[in-house]
């Protein structure tokens, strides 16, 4: 978590950096920083809590310029969110500057070290701990800032994104990645680079960028090729230069209010570029490479493992009612924190299969890394192309959703959910698990998600109705059957995270050993009873909470009659296979959540203590 990004070259600084940490906000926004440095060496450092907007109302009436600046968004770790522990961070002699995305976990020991030898420091952060690391052990060795960077590196154990820079040489920057991402843009014949995070904050003006791996340090220079080396056995590495395809309309909000509500909306062109290329209905074939590459090893697990966070494993709870109902393969679905510290059993004949959006999820990375070391083939599901998961993982499907800067999950779930679908598909066709027929069925009834998508969409209206009457409610709960129980899980998941109402998902026959008891009239109940899916029991359920005097909110399949009758508001989706319907039925729990948390005056986009990508365990 946290944003970083920089500049070196010949622009202005100040709008770039400004302007990427806006775009980088998503990664945390509990404090933001700026550090410019023009050929003057001169320090011009702001800084506070709050957002970016605040930061730009501080520096209006200050000295921005300079060509050469490094800037920060946060995410709170070691330290309150407060003005003294945002970044950027200075050493003890006002000479280095620092932005870092990660958590240094010695840093106590270092600081402990540091203070005996005269250091003092401003805040309570890991960062400021480093930086002065590394002046001390420039002077120590009497060494270029590249190699105190490197050396001080060593001595760290944690996890890290860095720039640092030294006010003396306005020509260059230090960069170093170990856990937390890193992509460095080059302009034309080197004379300009851009850091970022992300890559998001410089696609207007480079389409060439590196991505840093794990345990590398760059050296960048004005008017050099970058140099980058392995930070432990000082081994050069050949930067891998590549063509960025994300364009700047992806990544703007395009007319819509939220991010979160385009992303909502993007949701039948994301699942139909998920498709694109592989779904081949009309040819009765699934094409994935990265399945087909290694199709005897799908073949032949005994198990499948999921491993991921939030609502990416939610996702993959999905993937278990698909893969165990249509391919018959056992699953196991595995939260990658607890998967990674339990020991877990993990055989050669395993696949482990890692979902995640941004694909830097700490824990998810350590999961992967695990699975890899027990022997186990590991195939990732990501949506941002080059991540690190994507990159550690040994094979994988991109989902190809677009960026995703809401900070609740939407179109990822989606085209997560979509990509476990054909891979469902395809191992149940080819292990004889679905006779031709029905092979060929459902891969037109796939085919047709997009349209129904866009036909739902248009409930809008109706849910922003029923959002009105029960955005004061205080708990909420989320009843689902079968395919569908991942989907209450999910929208539970929506609403708390941006409305702040508390909510559980539940399968809904579970309602009975416990959570019943909180049903009254001020409780509103949403429950998923689509046509097929265990109908009757769900009808009964609902029957169950209308004697408690609950409030039903019902996702209904089109033409319902029977709970139409008793609930308090339905919401038809279109008609399709039931192993299809949570594609359907997470949209409207999507809007739903959505718009409450809008009437409830809520940032929709930067709920509160969240962050897009979650880069420390
Ligand atoms: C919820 C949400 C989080 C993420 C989780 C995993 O809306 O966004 O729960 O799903 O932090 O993130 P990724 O998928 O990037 O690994």
């Amino acid at each position: 978590m946290c944003g970083i990004t920089g500049y070196l070259g010949f622009r202005e600084a100040y709008p770039i950096v400004i302007n990427g940490l806006q775009r980088l906000e998503y990664r945390g926004y509990d404090s933001a920083g700026i550090v410019l440095t023009s050929s003057d060496k001169k320090l011009k450092l702001y800084k506070t809590k709050g957002k970016v907007s605040d930061l730009k109302e501080i520096v209006k009436t200050k000295d921005i310029t300079g060509n050469l600046a490094l800037g920060h968004t946060r995410w709170a770790t070691h330290g309150i969110p407060n003005d003294e522990n945002s970044h950027p961070h200075v050493s003890n002699s006002g000479r280095l500057v620092i932005v870092h995305n990660g958590i240094i976990e010695n840093y106590d020991t270092i600081k402990k070290e540091l203070i005996k030898r005269g250091y003092t420091f401003q805040s309570d952060t890991d960062t400021e701990v480093l930086i002065n690391l590394i002046e001390e052990v420039q002077i120590k060795n009497n060494c270029k800032l590249g190699k105190a960077v490197q050396l001080a590196l060593t001595n760290v154990v944690g996890a890290y994104a860095i720039a640092v820079y030294d006010i003396n040489k306005p020509d260059e920057v230090i960069v170093a990645r170990l856990g937390s991402p890193l992509a460095i843009g080059i302009g034309e014949n080197n004379s300009e680079f851009f850091i970022a995070s992300d890559a998001s904050p410089f696609i207007e003006f480079t389409r060439d960028a590196i991505y840093l791996d794990d345990e590398e340090l760059a050296i960048i220079k004005l008017g050099k090729k970058i140099r980058v080396r392995k930070i432990n056995d000082d081994s050069i590495v050949k930067p891998n230069i590549q063509e960025l395809k994300l364009n700047l309309e992806q990544i703007e909000k395009g007319g819509y209010d939220h991010f979160m509500l385009k992303e909502i909306y993007e949701q039948p062109s994301a699942i139909f570029d998920t498709f694109r290329g592989r779904l081949l209905a009309d040819q009765g074939i699934i094409k994935m490479g990265s399945v087909d590459n290694n199709i005897t090893k799908f073949l032949n697990a005994k198990r499948i493992i999921i491993v991921a966070c939030g609502t990416s494993w939610h996702a993959g709870l999905v993937g278990e009612y698909l893969l165990e109902d249509i391919a018959r393969i056992p699953v196991e679905v595995e939260y990658a924190s607890e998967f990674r510290y339990r020991n877990p059993i993990i055989n050669k004949d395993d696949i482990v299969i890692a979902i995640s959006q941004s694909g830097e999820t700490a824990d998810t990375l350590a999961a992967i890394k695990l699975a890899k070391s027990n022997g186990a083939f590991v195939f990732g599901i990501c949506n941002v192309v080059g991540s690190s998961i994507a990159r550690e993982t040994n094979s994988g499907a991109y989902t190809h959703a677009g960026p995703e800067i809401g900070v609740a999950s939407t179109k990822a779930f989606t085209t997560q959910i979509t990509v476990l679908t054909l891979i469902a598909l395809k191992l149940g066709h080819l292990k004889g698990e679905l006779s031709n027929s029905k092979f060929h069925n459902y891969l037109q009834i796939m085919k047709s998600i997009p349209s129904k998508v866009e036909k739902l969409l248009t409930v809008s209206a109706k849910v922003e109705k029923i959002a009105a009457i029960y955005k004061d409610a205080p708990n909420c709960l989320y009843l689902g059957r079968g395919y569908n129980f991942p989907v209450a899980l999910e929208g539970a998941l929506k609403l708390k995270e941006i409305s702040y109402i508390h909510a559980e998902g539940y399968p809904a026959a579970e309602m009975k050993h416990g959570p019943i008891a909180l049903i009254d009239e001020s409780m509103p109940v949403v429950v998923i009873a689509t046509k097929k899916g265990h109908y009757e029991k769900v009808v009964s359920n609902i029957q169950e909470i209308k004697s408690r005097n609950g409030r039903i909110i019902a996702i209904v399949t089109e033409g319902d009659t029977i709970v139409k009758e008793i609930a308090d508001h339905v919401i038809e989706i279109p008609e399709t296979e039931e192993a299809f319907t949570p594609l359907l039925t997470t949209i409207p729990l999507q809007l739903l959540s959505y718009y409450i948390a809008v009437m409830r005056g809520c940032n929709v986009d930067q709920p509160r203590n969240l962050a897009k990508s979650v880069t420390v365990e």
